[in-house]
């Protein structure tokens, strides 16, 4: 793997390597005193973050730290970003230092694909999440989720539930769970889907109680309104009342449907603190699973020949740690 910029990327093949190459990667740390694992010795990789974040800066630096690469976190608030630097200089300056890996997290849709294909830097470009477009890690940790609570995904309903036109969640989810054979609905208000959703790979209704009966699982998505410059809905409380998940509609859904959620929440508006909470949420859970999903695209992308051992010619197959 050279680059990771969309979760449409990625053929049913290569998911489902990234997906087993996870599990191993969950397998060989979960439970060990020493999680280090020395797959990336002597790689380097740079979060590159334009946009704030907890879950996935943070996981891609376990992962990459995990797999033994030097780590240098980079965030444009006090670097020479705030001093007018262009993403250009940026990555020239990034290629300078030798990164082998850069983890780009950009308010722009499509900055890292412009990284990846401009010719300004030789290191692989992941994808954290680029403004409204895409987020294909979280897809990823998402589908491996659903994966580990209802085994083969093919034929599963999944429901992706709320801001859908400023979400880089659900455009990667839809795609990525496309390929993966199974079927999406997104619920949302039409102010709140994107032009274009209608031939997305799903279906598409604007009421939530009638579809929650079919779903083997549901994923609320945050409300997002740093990025709302117009009222979309009447008021909070109107949008939690139409589209919130709250215990009367969790008791809707099938028993077992995991709740999912990609965080960070907005507790009371899509979701309540009661389901948010309770034992059918596994949204803690997912961020856990964010950083085995890391590991196994870092790995896949940076490891070449190396195997999670150290040795050479072991590409492919993580193997077991020594
Ligand atoms: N889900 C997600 O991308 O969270 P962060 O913004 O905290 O990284």
């Amino acid at each position: 793997m050279r680059h990771l910029l969309s979760a449409g990327d990625l053929d049913h093949e290569q998911a489902r390597h990234i997906l087993d190459t996870t599990e191993q990667m969950a397998r060989l740390t979960t439970g060990r005193t020493v999680k280090k694992l020395p797959a990336l010795r002597g790689r380097s990789v740079v979060n590159l973050f334009f946009e704030d974040s907890t879950r996935t800066r943070t996981s891609f630096e376990l992962a990459a730290k995990r797999l033994s690469a030097d780590v240098v976190n980079f965030a444009a608030k006090g670097s020479s970003v705030s001093k007018g630097e262009s993403l250009k200089d940026t990555a020239l300056t990034l290629e300078a230092m030798g990164a082998d890996g850069v983890v780009v997290r950009h308010h722009a849709s499509g900055a890292p694909h412009r990284l990846a294909n401009s010719g300004w830097i030789g290191a692989g470009v992941v994808n954290a999440g680029d403004g409204t477009h895409e987020h294909p890690t979280q897809a990823l940790l998402d589908a491996y989720m659903l994966r580990r609570h209802l085994g083969e995904l093919r034929d599963r309903h999944v429901v992706i539930v709320g801001d859908v036109l400023h979400s880089r969640v659900a455009r990667s989810n839809v795609l990525l769970l496309h390929t993966l054979g199974a079927h999406v609905t997104l619920v949302a208000p039409p102010t709140l889907l994107p032009v274009g959703a209608q031939v997305w790979p799903c279906r598409i209704a604007y009421e939530l109680d009638s579809v929650l009966a079919d779903a083997d699982a549901v994923t609320m998505l945050r409300v997002q309104t740093e990025r709302m410059n117009d009222a979309y809905f009447p008021s909070a409380r109107e949008y939690a009342r139409r589209y919130g998940l709250d215990a009367r509609r969790l008791a809707l859904l099938p028993p077992g449907a995991p709740v999912l959620h990609p965080g960070p929440m907005n507790r009371g508006m899509e979701i309540t603190a009661e389901v948010a909470d309770s034992d059918r949420a596994v949204i803690v859970e997912q961020v856990t699973n964010g950083v085995y999903v890391r590991m196994a695209v870092l790995y896949l992308m940076l490891a070449g020949e190396t195997g999670v051992t150290g040795e050479t010619g072991e590409s492919g197959d993580v193997g077991d740690a020594a």
